[in-house]
C-alpha cells in the first residue's frame, strides 16, 4: 500500500511504485480533472502540483510523490473560493473545448506563486503547456489578470 496526500485528504493505493502518479489521481483515486494528453511529458496537459511545484504527472513515478502534498485542479480552489487563476480564467473566457484548461491553470498558478508579477516574456517562458484550439491569447491575458487580482489581494 502506498499512501499519497492529494488535495489535504490521504489516499491508500494498492498500487505498483513506477506507476505514472496522473493513473493512480484519474483511475484509481477518480480526480478526472487532470487530463491525458501525449503520455511523454511534453503537453502538459497532466499538470499538478507536488509540494506547491507543478508537475506533469504522467511522467511521475507515483514512488516520487509519497510524502509530498499533491494538489489537483479540483483542489486548487472551489466554485465559491475560486484561486485567483481560476477567477481570471473565467472572466477572460479563456476555455474553448477545455481539454488542456485544467493543466493551464496549474501551470499558471505554480508560475505566479515563483514569480506574482511576471512580464510578458515570463509569461510566454513560463506558460509551456500546449492548446489544440490556440487559445494562447486568452491564456496569457488570464495571467495577467490573474496576477492583477492576486495584487489586489495582497
Ligand atoms: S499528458 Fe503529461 S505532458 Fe502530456
Ligand atoms: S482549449 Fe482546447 S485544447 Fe486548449
Amino acid at each position: 500500500m502506498t499512501q499519497l496526500m492529494i488535495n489535504g485528504k490521504a489516499y491508500d493505493v494498492d498500487v505498483e511504485d513506477d506507476m505514472p502518479l496522473l493513473w493512480v489521481i484519474r483511475d484509481v483515486i477518480g480526480f478526472t480533472g487532470t487530463k491525458f494528453g501525449c503520455g511523454m511529458g511534453l503537453c502538459g496537459a497532466c499538470s499538478i502540483h507536488i509540494d506547491g511545484n507543478v508537475a506533469r504527472s504522467c511522467i511521475t513515478p507515483v514512488a516520487a510523490a509519497k510524502g509530498k502534498n499533491i494538489t489537483t485542479i479540483e483542489g486548487l480552489g472551489t466554485p465559491d473560493n475560486p484561486h485567483p487563476v481560476q477567477q481570471a480564467w473565467a472572466e477572460s473566457d479563456v476555455p474553448q473545448c477545455g481539454y488542456c484548461q485544467s493543466g493551464q491553470i496549474m501551470a499558471a498558478a505554480s508560475l505566479l506563486k515563483e514569480n506574482p508579477k511576471p512580464n510578458e516574456d515570463d509569461i510566454k517562458n513560463g506558460m509551456t503547456n500546449y492548446c489544440r484550439c490556440g487559445t494562447y491569447l486568452q491564456i496569457h491575458a488570464a495571467v495577467k489578470k490573474a496576477s492583477d487580482l492576486i495584487g489586489d489581494e495582497s
